[in-house]
């Protein structure tokens, strides 16, 4: 199996003054996953998750071509998962009038790795409100995440939801656009995405859940951007959470398996000696 392929970072419009920054990382064998930040350029220009590590110089020079680093105003970090708090304290260096938007326990979280400046920090809890000059950014929990930290941003004034881990797929391809999926691809991709983020899926109670993920639909999105999905708009967006919905019901996914490994590297023709023990 050869090693991951990664591609271009880039910055790409997707509403008014509003950025993603794009990359993404192929999965063999289930294709590809994007990797994205975000920038809202309003009068108070916001940096919404800080990209990872692998790809720190490229994505500060693609944050920079869209927003001047002294403009930042508010970094807004969703969690501290690595592919979105990677390149934190680089983009605080860099960007010395920006204000942290972040929680107790993110901190806390990261500091097995790094001191956080606090003086430079504003606690944002889920549902929380946060004015950013031109406009009202506010702190939303998406349904789906992997971390206890992990709040959503919405937008109002262009109704862009950054979705965070909610709606991860895979894709057959590096694509922007959830339009450049079929039908097939991009239910199987929320499906899929959803249960590799979601294990506990299954432990959901339906009634419960749906509420969750009503709470969320309703606040008016017109246009999903999350950091492993390509952009989600028009009736997509109520199938995406349609499908998110119908997470408890769907079997949970089944895991590749050290079979797998040993069928890949077999193919490859990594195996280090024809007959030598698997395991
Ligand atoms: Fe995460
Ligand atoms: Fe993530």
């Amino acid at each position: 199996m050869a090693a991951p392929v990664v591609h271009d970072v880039r910055p790409y419009p997707i509403a008014d003054e509003t950025f993603l920054i794009s990359w993404g990382i192929d999965a063999p064998p289930v294709g590809h996953f994007p990797v994205n930040s975000l920038v809202i350029r309003g009068r108070e220009p916001v940096i919404v998750d800080t990209g990872a590590p692998l790809v720190r110089a490229e994505w500060l020079d693609a944050i920079f071509t869209v927003v001047e680093p002294t403009d930042v105003r508010w970094i807004f970090l969703s969690h501290d998962d690595r592919d979105h708090a990677g390149n934190l304290l680089a983009l605080l260096a860099a960007c010395p009038n920006a204000t942290l938007l972040t929680t107790w326990f993110a901190i806390g979280r990261m500091a097995e790795e790094w001191t956080t400046p606090i003086e430079r920090c504003r606690f944002v809890n889920d549902q929380e409100p946060v004015d950013i000059g031109d406009r009202v950014l506010v702190s939303v929990r998406p349904p789906v995440f992997d971390n206890p930290t992990t709040r959503g941003a919405y937008d109002p004034t262009t109704q862009v939801y950054w979705s965070v881990d909610t709606f991860a797929t895979n894709t057959p391809h590096p694509v922007l656009e959830s339009d450049q999926l079929g039908d097939d691809d991009f239910r199987d991709g929320q499906l899929l995405g959803g249960r590799l983020v979601a294990p506990w899926h299954r432990y959901l109670d339906q009634g419960k859940w749906d509420q969750c993920v009503g709470a969320v639909r309703d606040l008016g999105v017109a246009v999903v951007a999350g950091c492993h999905t390509p952009v989600i708009r028009g009736p997509r967006v109520a199938e995406a959470f349609e499908l998110t919905r119908r997470l408890p019901a769907v079997d949970p996914w089944r895991e590749f398996d050290q079979h797998d490994l040993d069928g890949w590297m077999a193919e490859a023709g990594a195996l280090a000696e024809p007959g030598a023990p698997t395991s």
